[in-house]
């Protein structure tokens, strides 16, 4: 099947405003929160409603596409991606800053054929800030082209980083001595957004050099990572392999100096795949 990538993502883009706005209506209101996986995994009934809603608009308007979702993985289905047109979603890209009205909350909407992601966008529901791009075709926020930072000097750059929601102290520690051994580079500063999405496409806007998480998902990264790539970021595997999207890790770069700079003071670890 040729996909018509341009339609797609102005129907994408549409999607998104619309995810957004059951986002914004929610995000000062009462809500019911659950646990996942433990203690700091969240989930609201909005992440549940958002990504019911833009499964059944992708099904009505493209029924031969297929999808992997957050919350539908998480009650169950299998993760599986296939080389037929397949959605990755994220109805709820910062589920923590959404519990707590902290303004960074994202849709997320990956589009990969044969495996390999083609097209993205990635929705500040608080903001308003759409970030999106085709393969090929430049990145975008807002219709504003965007472009990552020319810095080549890892101990002049900002860079993202996340805790992350597993709270076992092994775990802790490997997040924490890779965080002592970035900022000790020394780097001018380690922010936390609270939404990997968003973290990457602030390093497509170039507001910040790179951004390091292991233990994230594919549809926290996956549209996210041709936003970065088209607006002339490297989007790779920790240790500056190319992406693989199930192994539940990323280093999102704006250029190859950053990248293996901060790859080598890393420690990387491999966890189970999505
Ligand atoms: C989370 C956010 C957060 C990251 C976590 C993710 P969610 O996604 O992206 O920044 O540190 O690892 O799980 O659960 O809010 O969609």
């Amino acid at each position: 099947t040729m996909e018509n990538l341009d339609e797609i993502l102005k129907f994408g883009k549409a999607l998104a405003e619309k995810a957004g706005e059951e986002i914004k209506t929610a995000f000062l209101q009462e809500k019911k929160i659950e646990t996942k996986a433990g203690c700091a995994d969240l989930v609201t009934e909005t992440d549940k409603k958002v990504e019911c809603m833009i499964i059944d608009e992708i099904k009505k308007t493209y029924p031969h596409h297929q999808f992997i979702g957050e919350e539908s993985v998480a009650g169950g289905l299998k993760c599986n991606l296939t080389d037929a047109p397949t959605w990755i979603v994220d109805p709820v890209d910062g589920t923590t800053n959404f519990v707590h009205r902290y303004p960074y909350v994202a849709v997320c909407l990956g589009f990969c054929v044969n495996k390999i992601p083609v097209l993205g966008v990635v929705y500040n529901a608080i903001s308003g800030e759409m970030f999106a791009a085709i393969k090929g075709k430049g990145a975008f926020c807002n219709e504003r082209k965007i472009q990552v930072s020319k810095e080549t000097d890892l101990k002049k750059s900002l860079i993202m980083a996340e805790f992350g929601s597993a709270r076992d102290p092994e775990r802790l520690d490997f997040v924490l001595n890779n965080l002592r051994s970035i900022i000790s580079t020394p780097v001018h500063s380690i922010h936390c957004m609270g939404s990997a999405a968003l973290n990457i496409c602030a390093v497509a806007s170039g507001q910040a050099e790179a951004y390091v998480e292991f233990g994230i998902h594919c549809w926290d990264y996956c549209a996210a990572s041709v936003i970065l790539e088209e607006a002339g970021g490297l989007a790779l595997d920790t240790t500056c392999t190319p992406l693989d999207l199930m192994a539940r890790r990323i280093l999102a770069a704006c250029n190859m100096d950053i990248a293996q700079g901060l790859s080598s003071r890393l420690t990387h670890i491999e966890l189970p795949r999505d």
